[in-house]
């Protein structure tokens, strides 16, 4: 698709995926109109964005309709990335997870109806599999959240389904499996490779939640962004694909691989008891997504884990050496 010309609005632009998706749709000519509440994000991800003439920022919630109705006029693609993004804080705070992540996409898909918006493309998750035994997961087998966050993301994409068959919107969610790289933020909140990364610069020990033995399906930011721009190019309507890298790897690889990548094998992986709302396995069945929208992951877990820490050193000018 040629994006130039096109206007595009991304929900929760200063997030980790947001602002990494309007880098990358303003490289491809886009004009990107974007929201965030701030909530969770930071302009420091919009750096790059700021500088360019067709990038808009507007600091609002998107559970204010008639704020949404006026940023819709003449938008052609809506990416909605804006949620409460913490599993664990989901479980203490289920009515604020439900609040932003299912009131807020209806809001999003009424402004997107009465303002004739072509498409949505919606950031799912693998949660809302939970801990089905099936592996790896496919789009049409059961899903059972173990989450409040995994239980809003599922009737978010009930919603999107809907709004395509009722009101005939294009609509497609995309459950991304553990999204990593640049600008995910290290917090007791986040994804367990920016934390990990935070505590091998500190010289830190490794602290796994649980046994190790759980497996993850990692996934390269820039392979997430492609999804999303494959998503324009492609119609799916009504459609969900699993983003995901489609390579497992239990915590206990992830720590040694981190380890061995950073030269701190000296360093010790501790283990503590297992987080509720954690699931133990994921791993994404991709051949839905590479059928409909073309996709093709084109990082394994060391290529995305190296090109995430040279951009941290780059970035933060941090004495690190990768291997
Ligand atoms: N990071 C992952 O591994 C992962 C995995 C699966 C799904 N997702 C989904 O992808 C999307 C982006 O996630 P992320 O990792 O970039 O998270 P993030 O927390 O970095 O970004 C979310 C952004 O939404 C904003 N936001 C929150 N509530 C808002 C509101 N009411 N109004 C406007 N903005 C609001 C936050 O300020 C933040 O900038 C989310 O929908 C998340 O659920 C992420």
């Amino acid at each position: 698709m040629d994006f130039h010309g096109k206007r595009v609005l991304i929900t929760g632009v200063a997030g980790f995926i947001g602002s990494n998706l309007a880098d990358r749709l303003l490289e491809l000519g886009a004009n990107v109109i974007s929201v965030d509440n701030l909530f969770n994000g930071r302009l420091e991800n919009l750096d790059i964005a700021l500088k360019n003439k067709n990038f808009e920022f507007h600091k609002g919630d998107i559970r204010d309709l008639n704020f949404l109705l006026d940023l819709f006029k003449d938008v052609d693609i809506v990416y909605h990335q804006a949620a409460f993004t913490s599993v664990p804080q989901s479980v203490i705070m289920p009515n604020n997870c439900n609040d932003v992540n299912v009131n807020g996409v209806l809001n999003i898909l009424n402004a997107a109806r009465r303002m004739d918006v072509e498409k949505i493309i919606f950031a799912s998750s693998s949660s809302v599999y939970g801990d089905t035994p099936t592996l790896p997961k496919r789009e049409d087998m059961r899903r059972l959240p173990i989450s409040p966050y995994g239980v809003a993301k599922l009737a978010s994409e009930a919603y999107m389904q809907v709004y395509h068959q009722v009101y005939g919107l294009k609509t497609t969610s995309l459950r991304y499996f553990n999204v990593f790289g640049p600008r995910q933020r290290d917090s007791p909140y986040s994804g367990v490779i920016a934390i990990w990364l935070g505590r091998i610069i500190r010289d830190d020990d490794l602290i796994v939640f649980g046994d190790g033995k759980n497996s993850r399906d990692f996934t390269y930011i820039k392979d997430v962004v492609q999804a999303n721009i494959l998503a324009a190019e492609h119609d799916a309507p009504g459609e969900i694909l699993n983003i995901g890298a489609n390579l497992p790897i239990t915590l206990t690889e992830l720590a040694k691989l981190m380890l061995k990548i950073t030269n701190k094998e000296h360093l010790n992986i501790i283990y503590t008891d297992p987080r509720p709302g954690d699931i133990i396995h994921s791993y994404a069945d991709i051949s839905k997504a590479m059928e409909l929208i073309k996709f093709k992951p084109q990082y394994n877990q060391e290529q995305g884990l190296k090109d995430y820490f040279k951009w941290y050193i780059n970035k933060y000018e941090i004495e690190l050496q990768i291997n």
